[in-house]
């Protein structure tokens, strides 16, 4: 048998001589460095890799038959979902999710194993830059490769981008009326205001639109609505039925940005140009086929270039119209641009995109993905928020998203948060201020899994100690009346 080299480590307890070697036979035998077999299944079930070390090719020594603690051996965490650029994406891996809104590429079947040159050349011309990959599902980035983020990684980043919203400067607390009361009326204006939407898509359809006067009397009544209470205007409509989506997505989009022009502190005269663009910018999309608006599953070319001719068709169907404003034309024609120069139809970079326009993209994407639609349902405004953030490099103005951000708080009204004191809470009033500790209103007990009686509680106030420690998906749990605990009995949702 070939000699075991001699071990030349130095033992700091011996004058730093090398390690003493042991006798033959003296070898001690130590605890076994195979973790047991249930705890072997565990990690290979969650792809968890700890790489045991060979036995030392040189002879055994005092320290050399001291087997590794778990400690010190490093451990390898293989991750099942990767966020890659789409300049590392390849022929057989799965797509989980693509980093951008589902009305941004043409794959509203958002989960598939990429199959074909045709597949990768159509996500290349998506201007979608990032997917989350499963690797459990498909193939694995090669070695060469740069994975941006795991799974755990990013979310941990996304909250302590939102918490770092949350202490920066807030907006001026501005003296809000009564929300019930807000509710009621807000309902009633957005009730009034799909009539004149569904009106301005007839003409539109037609071919053009002669005149913004009724548009501008609903830019109003929401501009005021949001001033006197922009939580209940913004939250009520949300809350939209699949089949009203085209016309209240537009009376949706005006709300938020009347809301995120009055925290960017915009003249009134910019606040209703601001709000009547957000009404306007798909107007364009009166004259998409329904069978491509409301495809179910992945667009092809043709339909594609059709869907993203919206913006062009916009400009001009309101070309003539009275009373719109070159700021509010703008906006319809760039409501698609990113600030990295990937977005449609001109592929405009930051500084090129105005700013009315740089608020409509984030509105509009904020309202899509939390609306219910034919092919989809909306996320919550929870995971919407967290997801826009991921993404917003890139593609939403910074400051622009981090005011938005502070319009409709880190967790918007209508919200499910888990507390600390493990009950679940839906949010019924953000604070302007302190946007981690809006007022909540408990409602059920995750330790019992039953309802309890609600109970109103001002976070951070007097005499209140709990805290949010997490969102949670209301289907989770089966909860499907969560917003009756927001909504009084008078206010309908649009
Ligand atoms: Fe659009
Ligand atoms: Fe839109």
């Amino acid at each position: 048998m070939r000699p075991w080299p001699r071990c030349t480590q130095a033992d700091p307890t011996n004058n730093g001589e090398p390690f003493r070697e042991l006798a033959p036979g003296s070898l001690r035998r130590g605890p076994t460095v195979r973790a047991p077999r249930p705890e072997r299944a565990r990690r290979e079930l969650i792809g968890e890799m700890r790489p045991f070390p060979s036995l030392p090719a040189r002879a055994p020594c005092a320290k050399c038959v001291r087997p590794p603690v778990a400690a010190e051996i490093p451990v390898k965490i293989m991750h099942m979902r990767k966020r890659i650029s789409i300049s590392d994406l390849r022929i057989g891996m799965f797509i989980e999710e693509f980093c951008g809104s589902w009305m941004d590429h043409p794959f509203w079947r958002a989960h598939f194993v990429v199959e074909s040159v045709n597949d990768l050349e159509r996500i290349h011309g998506s201007g979608i830059r990032e997917v989350w990959i499963d690797v459990s599902k498909g193939l694995d980035v090669e070695s060469e490769q740069i994975v941006v983020a795991n799974l755990e990684d990013a979310e941990a980043e996304v909250e302590q981008q939102l918490k770092n919203v949350a202490a920066s400067a807030a907006p001026r607390p501005r003296r809000e009326v009564d929300k019930t009361g807000e509710l009621e009326h807000a309902a009633k204006i957005i009730a009034d205001s799909r009539q004149v939407v569904a009106d301005m898509f007839g003409e539109a359809r037609l071919g053009s639109v002669r005149s913004t006067d009724d548009a501008a009397t609903v830019v109003d009544n929401i501009a005021n609505s949001v001033a006197r209470h922009s939580a209940a205007m913004i939250g009520l409509v949300r809350l939209k039925s699949a089949d009203d989506y085209t016309f209240m997505h537009s009376v949706a989009v005006c709300a938020l940005m009347s809301a995120l022009a009055r925290t960017l502190e915009l003249d009134e005269a910019q606040i209703r140009d601001a709000g009547m663009a957000g009404l306007l910018h798909d107007v364009g999309k009166a004259q998409i086929p329904l069978t491509v608006l409301n495809k179910p599953g992945t667009l092809d070319d043709e339909e594609w270039k059709t869907m993203r001719s919206h913006p062009e068709r916009g400009l001009a169907i309101l070309r003539g119209a009275r009373g719109v404003t070159p700021t509010a034309l703008d906006a319809v024609l760039h409501h698609h641009e990113k600030v990295d120069g990937s977005g449609y139809p001109h592929h405009l970079a930051a500084e090129q995109i105005a700013l009315v326009a740089k608020m409509c993209s984030v509105c509009d994407v904020y309202d899509a993905i939390t609306s219910d639609r034919p092919y989809k349902a909306g996320w919550q405004p929870t995971i919407a928020l967290r997801k826009m953030t991921e993404w917003a490099s890139g593609h939403f103005d910074d400051t622009i998203f981090k005011a938005f951000v502070k319009t409709v708080g880190i967790y918007p009204i209508g919200s499910l948060v888990r507390l600390e004191s493990q009950r679940l809470a839906v949010v019924v009033e953000n604070d302007p201020v302190h946007l981690l500790q809006p007022t909540v209103k408990a409602f059920f007990s995750l330790r019992s899994k039953m309802h309890i009686a609600p109970s109103l509680i001002k976070l951070g106030g007097k005499g209140s100690e709990d805290r949010i420690v997490g969102y949670e998906d209301p289907a989770t749990h089966g909860l499907t009346r969560v917003d009756e605990l927001w909504l009084p009995p008078g206010a309908k949702a649009a």
